[in-house]
């Protein structure tokens, strides 16, 4: 059955298919300020995107599947244990035929999960298939989900739920780094020494070095359980900043990919060089921020 774009009829094409990219989320600070009656803990969070990531297409199909494909799809379930299928499943779309392809690592604290779920439920949309949901209701698949439904730089408060706008950021790269450890997200939450931490601190600068400078007196506050469960991510740390031009290195969400950002994208990408030859066992990859 041929789907028309909401967009672009006069085109007088149908669409069969939808490609979206579901990019890296980069918790640029992540403040643990207390924690709800069923456990789940209160954040408060700048979350940003980097055009690293994940591509998933949709396509009407006669009945549900998945193929995943890439050089991360290794141990992704390709079936409705996966958070694609399951977002394509609440949206109460037809049946379609998914293919995603992993460039991301899965457990690894940039929500790549949770990205390719709403990119799903986007290409769902432009198929004219769905609409897309309120995000508070997209709560059910991931804390993660409504932040990434549009991956724009934000700031999430609540457990994930409260989005509010935030200057736009600076012109920064970033180069990410995983050491090849999947850390679980409750268990690090549950190694959580302080949940009550104070929110972000003052008001986000626009340029790049007040900026970093800025997000340097703010906090990953999940950086310590990570760190006593994965000990590596301190050599992800140092390894980090201790590449010429990367103004701050941190853990992303609850680890164990790290981030370095990068007023500019000579020393990104050449520190991203020097450290996939220095260790070829990390995933490293280098893009824009946005
Ligand atoms: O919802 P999501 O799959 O991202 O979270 C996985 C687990 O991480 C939750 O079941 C919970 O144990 C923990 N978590 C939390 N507080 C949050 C987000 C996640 O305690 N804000």
């Amino acid at each position: 059955m041929p789907c028309w774009p909401k967009r672009g009829r006069r085109l007088l094409q149908p669409i069969a298919k939808a490609t979206e990219a579901a990019p890296a989320k980069i918790n640029l600070a992540l403040h643990v300020t207390g924690r709800r009656g069923d456990g789940y803990h209160l954040l408060d969070s700048l979350v940003a995107f980097a055009d690293i990531a994940d591509r998933v297409t949709v396509e009407p199909a006669a009945e549900m599947s998945l193929d995943v494909t890439g050089p991360r799809a290794a141990g992704v379930p390709a079936d409705a244990r996966n958070l694609v299928w399951k977002a394509a499943a609440l949206s109460g779309a037809p049946p379609v035929a998914i293919t995603l392809e992993k460039h991301l690592p899965a457990a690894a604290g940039i929500g790549g999960g949770s990205s390719d779920a709403a990119a799903t439920l986007r290409a769902l949309e432009r198929l004219g298939l769905a609409s897309l949901p309120d995000p508070a209701d997209l709560l059910e698949l991931g804390a993660d989900l409504p932040v990434c439904l549009s991956p724009r730089a934000v700031r999430m408060e609540g457990i994930g739920e409260t989005l509010s706008p935030v200057p736009p950021l600076p012109p920064l790269w970033c180069l990410l780094v995983n050491p090849g450890v999947a850390l679980s997200t409750p268990a690090v939450f549950a190694a959580l020494e302080t949940r009550e931490n104070p929110g972000l601190r003052g008001h986000m600068p626009v340029g790049a070095g007040a900026f970093c400078a800025w997000l340097a007196g703010q906090r990953n506050d999940l950086e310590p359980p990570a760190l006593r469960l994965a000990p590596v991510i301190r050599d992800v740390l140092a390894a980090l900043a201790a590449q010429p031009g990367c103004a701050l290195a941190r853990m992303s969400g609850s680890g164990a990919t790290c981030f370095g950002l990068f007023p500019a994208e000579a020393p990104a990408r050449a520190a991203a060089a020097a450290l996939s030859r220095a260790e070829p066992g990390w995933w490293v990859a280098a893009g824009r921020l946005a």
